[in-house]
């Protein structure tokens, strides 16, 4: 049994993850300091899987704890980093604790791989790379543009980071798994996104919303440049979106993969708009969402979408359900944690 780290494991992607990897017969190991997770995300994971992750309570950023950490999983074969903080709007008024965190840690886990000789690594990464591309779907080789947030900066120097370390060595090999947006929740309900706060992101504010939570969903701009007027984005379901990582992690295990550093975007392939959002989650709910049209989100773009071929041939990986699906997943995982 192939022995996993999964840095942020107690976070969305990270729960998701861990939970498809101890399903799909790996033994997991989670490190997080719990800055924005719930230590009881293991208990979720335990239920639908019967089976705890051992835990470590350590903070990547800081050096010696990260050591002390590694001293205890030398012996893993791989490690997938999800570790990392990801509010756009906090890392345009906190930069440097974006980089701090967000680098310090890739950098540690880095130096401490080489170091115990564990040989492979997947990085979470993004679209947000792309920024607003100019040709529609992004392919993984469409051009990299100057990041418009520092949490967007740390994924492209974070990549860069892995690709010198990779070229310099050919002790590791690494797979870096560009997202497109995360929606939804493990059909358990078990686990999910954590709600602390304001939500920034689209679909927990609609659940927020439909709860009663909150008063009502602003919809940011309906003057772009789209069909509908609303900003298009590739939303997919985080279950699926967990599959990819098991898919790409075989593939570096069964040393299938064709250079030592991979990219792959990982979406549906479709695009979405606000209002297709709002409709569809109305439809499969049958709740009605008060909703107000309001200018523009600075930092915004107005559309994007993947080409995933490359993910389908290469990692013989697809998307396979469909966003009314992942957002009936999400409001039925806010009603049980809210109790509803
Ligand atoms: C962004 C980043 C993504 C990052 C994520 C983390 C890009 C292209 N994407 O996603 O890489 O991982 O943040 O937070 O930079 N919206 C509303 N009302 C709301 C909330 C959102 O209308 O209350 C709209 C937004 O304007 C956007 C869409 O919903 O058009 C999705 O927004 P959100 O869920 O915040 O994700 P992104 O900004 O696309």
């Amino acid at each position: 049994m192939a022995k996993i780290i999964v840095t942020g494991g107690t976070g969305y992607i990270g729960s998701h993850t861990a939970t498809e990897l101890i399903n799909s017969g790996y033994e997991v190991i989670i490190v997080d300091n719990l800055s924005n997770s719930n230590i009881n995300v293991l208990d979720g994971i335990k239920k639908i899987t019967g089976i705890k992750p051992v835990f470590f309570k350590t903070n990547l950023a800081d050096a010696s704890e990260t050591k002390g950490f590694f001293n205890h999983v030398a012996d893993a074969d791989a490690l997938i980093h999800f570790a990392a903080y990801k509010a756009v709007g906090e890392s345009v008024k906190h930069p440097l604790k974006y980089y701090r965190n967000n680098l310090n840690s890739l950098l540690n886990v880095l130096e401490n791989m080489f170091e115990k000789g564990i040989k492979n690594l997947i990085f979470s990464s993004s679209c947000t790379v792309y920024g607003q591309a100019e040709n529609l779907p992004v392919t993984e080789l469409s051009p990299i543009l100057k990041a418009d947030s520092p949490y967007g900066n740390t994924k492209q120097i974070s990549e860069e980071i892995i690709r010198d370390s990779i070229k310099a060595s050919t002790q590791i090999k690494a797979i870096s798994l560009r997202y497109f947006n995360p929606i939804g929740a493990h059909e358990s309900a078990e686990i999910g996104e954590l709600p602390t706060g304001e939500p920034n992101n689209l679909v927990p504010y609609i659940t927020q919303t439909a709860a009663g939570i909150r008063e009502q969903l602003k919809i940011f701009g309906n003057d772009y440049n789209t069909p509908d007027g609303t900003a298009i984005r590739d939303y997919i379901h985080v279950t699926d979106l967990a599959k990819a990582h098991t898919a790409a992690l075989q593939r570096l295990l069964n040393l299938e993969n064709k250079s030592n550093y991979e990219i792959f975007n990982i979406g549906t392939g479709e695009g979405n708009s606000v209002a297709e959002v709002v409709r569809t989650f109305e439809k499969v709910t049958g709740i009605k969402l008060n909703t107000k049209v309001v200018g523009r989100r600075p930092g915004d773009i107005e559309k994007i979408w993947a080409d995933v071929s490359l993910a389908e041939k290469e990692l013989k990986w697809k998307a396979e359900k469909s966003l009314g699906e992942a957002l009936l997943s999400a409001w039925i995982r806010e009603k049980k944690y809210r109790g509803i």
